[in-house]
């Protein structure tokens, strides 16, 4: 059994961050979002892994994730020239994937079911694909699933206008070699993209043996910016161990579950868990409130924000209101002269400055 992670595409809708760098390295919990796929798929024992990258962020993603030793895994970078669909994804890898099954992970994704039962699951039935799905309240907005009462899928629509069920594909397959010849098969959508779920379709209208499990846990698809913070959130609440490595003074106070890290700083500030500071951070003068994220070397100086993800080497300083529901992307500086009122909201890319005077 191997693994394809799909890391390549636009982005579009994680613009700005999008542009300067990959959706998937973008962090939650100040850890890419890519590598919690990884090492999901590593946890169920598969180490052959292929990741799909794009001409344009391909080296960025092959320079943090390197070469899977950190993972215990044996990564193999493929090249897609064009984000022409998943199913172009798969069709790219062939020579990777040989005749092998494999679970394809969209690498924007977090799950939190362990996969094993669902690989169990495929092997034992022998099947040629099995999909996972959840049950969502906006089915239009994703591919979506027709399902009998034993499991077996009969219909893949792909953000159907009017959804046969409210049940979504979640961004984790299982396929045999079969799939393959189904790609070969089918022709570019509309939007002139291979998709997958044309090729599932083809399997199912072949009376191949194609079944869906239902996810219970819960899916993240990061690719929107209030996404990106509800995986923040979730992983921070579930995931976080307290552990202080770097230096916090005696007016600072430190409440709940929060990761500290080395060569940190933190300055007559009060930071309240769920929360994650990276290393080298410099904080004075802070409230830092719950399922906020701070990446390595971040500046914070009189600043006071929750429910926030702050990139690497970004700085805030003197912001009076409360920053809630934002990213600042990486050495973006937010510097404030004058009393402003409430809230701000914000999602500002990387190395933008904004200066309210
Ligand atoms: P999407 O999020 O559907 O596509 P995208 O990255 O182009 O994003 P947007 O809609 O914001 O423009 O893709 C799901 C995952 O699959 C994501 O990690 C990118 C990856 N992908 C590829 O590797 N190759 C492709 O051809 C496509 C379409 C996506």
């Amino acid at each position: 059994m191997k693994a394809l992670i799909l890391s390549g595409g636009k982005g579009t809708r994680l613009r700005p961050l999008t542009y300067s760098g990959a959706k998937q390295l973008v962090p939650v919990a100040n850890q890419p979002i890519l590598w919690y796929g990884i090492k999901s798929i590593v946890g169920t024992g598969i180490t052959e892994i292929g990741i799909i990258i794009s001409p344009e962020t391909g080296e960025e993603v092959r320079a943090v994730t390197g070469n899977g030793d950190r993972f215990g895994a044996k990564i193999t970078y493929i090249l897609q020239e064009q984000p022409a669909g998943l199913a172009h994804a798969v069709k790219v890898a062939q020579p990777f994937l040989g005749d092998s099954p494999f679970i394809m992970y969209l690498g924007d994704n977090i799950i939190e079911s362990q996969l094993e039962s669902f690989l169990a699951g495929f092997k034992n039935q022998n099947l040629d694909a099995l999909i996972l799905l959840r049950q969502v309240s906006n089915p239009s907005a994703f591919g979506v699933a027709k399902v009998d009462a034993s499991g077996r899928v009969l219909q893949l629509v792909e953000k159907p206008k009017e959804p046969p069920s409210n049940l979504a594909l979640v961004g984790v397959y299982l396929f045999s070699r079969g799939i393959h010849e189904a790609i070969a098969n089918i022709k570019p959508s509309a939007r002139g993209e291979l998709e997958i779920t044309d090729a599932i379709q083809w399997l199912i209208d072949k009376q191949k043996p194609v079944e869906a499990r239902t996810l219970e846990g819960w899916w993240l698809d990061t690719g929107k910016k209030d996404d990106l913070l509800e995986a923040n959130r979730i992983i921070l609440d579930t995931r976080i161990v307290p552990s202080v490595m770097g230096t916090v003074d005696d007016k600072s106070q430190v409440i709940g579950r929060v990761q500290i890290g080395a060569g940190s700083k933190v300055v007559n500030s009060s930071i309240r868990g769920p929360a994650i500071i990276g290393e080298n951070c410099y904080l004075e003068n802070c409230f830092i409130g719950p399922y906020t994220s701070i990446a390595d070397r971040a500046t914070l100086i009189d600043a006071d924000l929750e429910h926030s993800v702050i990139l690497q080497g970004a700085k805030i300083e003197r912001i009076q209101q409360r920053l809630v529901d934002s990213v600042i992307g990486r050495r973006a500086q937010l510097t404030v002269a004058l009393k402003r009122p409430k809230a701000l909201r914000f999602m500002i890319g990387d190395d933008s400055q904004i200066e309210l005077v």
